[in-house]
């Protein structure tokens, strides 16, 4: 089956949300299904392979570049974001992307916008202590996405496993039509989880960011030989993480899966160690399930 809004090699570059609301329209009358990819750009190979996903989920695969202005606060990295374009574009139509929704801030949020999307259990802990405006901001910028992408699929990395968890609970409560999908964390040959923000370090920064990934390792090992303790668990991956002299702790900490609750003593079932540490201008983020049953099954 065919949709005359995908027939070119090249991607189709959707500016406004209501010509993109036409082109999902006219892709869902031609019997096409729709995946869907939501970016702030900046395309790396964690990217490249959500697309991927979206490309073997569905007939038609929509990337969208916006850098939502909702999801940081004041002194945050908006302007600094790092932006390319050209790059991501070329990058998108190697994967097979056929439509790329990159619309303006202004047609995003007119003037007189008023619509608010929070889910305070999920969007105030982990993440939302030090970045309160994060969560309600990609919840509302996702909602606007998914109303008009209408996609069946929306693929996310759960490098941001928060962000997969509040996307995923806010489609369920909202009654949305497409399934979430997680994809598991993209990482560099030393272990490094991929992020367009890794570029904000320097040299010295990003050779000693591999403690992430390593104290990730050791939990995991030290849970594969019996420990269930969370506080002993916490102790071992901050211990050392600050063997590193640049890395600057913003938490540490084990959440149950799906409601982010805390959890302390034993722990009995698999539940998510999620990790945020700045490495200079870098705030980077790190995860992993423990007691997890298939290690890297999609959760
Ligand atoms: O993960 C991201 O890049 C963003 O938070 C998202 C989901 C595109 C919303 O702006």
């Amino acid at each position: 089956m065919e949709s005359s809004a995908v027939t070119s090699a090249s991607a189709r570059v959707v500016t406004t949300p209501a010509e993109m609301h036409r082109v999902a329209d006219e892709i869902r009358a031609a019997g096409l299904t729709i995946g869907f990819v939501p970016t702030m750009g900046y395309l790396h190979d964690g990217h490249l392979q959500l697309l991927r996903k979206a490309r073997e989920l569905a007939d038609v695969v929509i990337l969208s570049i916006f850098v939502n202005p909702t999801q940081f606060s004041a002194n945050e990295d908006l302007g600094a974001y790092p932006r390319d374009f050209e790059r991501d574009k070329a990058l998108a139509e190697a994967e097979g992307t056929q439509i790329i929704y990159n619309p303006s801030p202004e047609s995003m949020y007119p003037e007189g916008f008023q619509t608010q999307v929070n889910l305070p259990g999920m969007t105030n802990v982990l993440c939302g202590v030090s970045r309160p405006h994060h969560f309600p901001g990609v919840a509302q910028v996702c909602a606007k996405l998914f109303n008009a992408v209408k996609p069946h699929f929306a693929v996310f990395g759960l490098k941001d496993f928060q962000q997969y968890l509040v996307v995923t609970q806010m489609v369920k409560d909202l009654d949305m039509d497409l399934k979430v999908v997680g994809i598991p964390i993209v990482r560099e040959k030393d272990g490094l989880a991929m992020s367009s923000r890794n570029v904000y370090m320097t040299p010295a920064e990003r050779e000693q960011a591999v403690v992430l990934n390593q104290s990730i390792k050791l939990a995991e090992k030290a849970v594969a030989e019996g420990e269930r303790d969370a506080a002993r668990l916490l102790d071992l991956v901050r211990g050392h993480i600050a063997t590193a002299p640049a890395a600057d702790i913003d938490y540490v900490e084990i959440r149950s899966i799906p409601g982010l609750a805390t959890v302390e003593g034993r722990i009995e079932k698999p539940v998510l160690l999620a990790m945020a540490v700045k490495f200079g201008k870098a705030r980077l983020l790190d995860n992993t399930v423990l007691l997890r049953e298939q290690p890297n099954a999609n959760v």
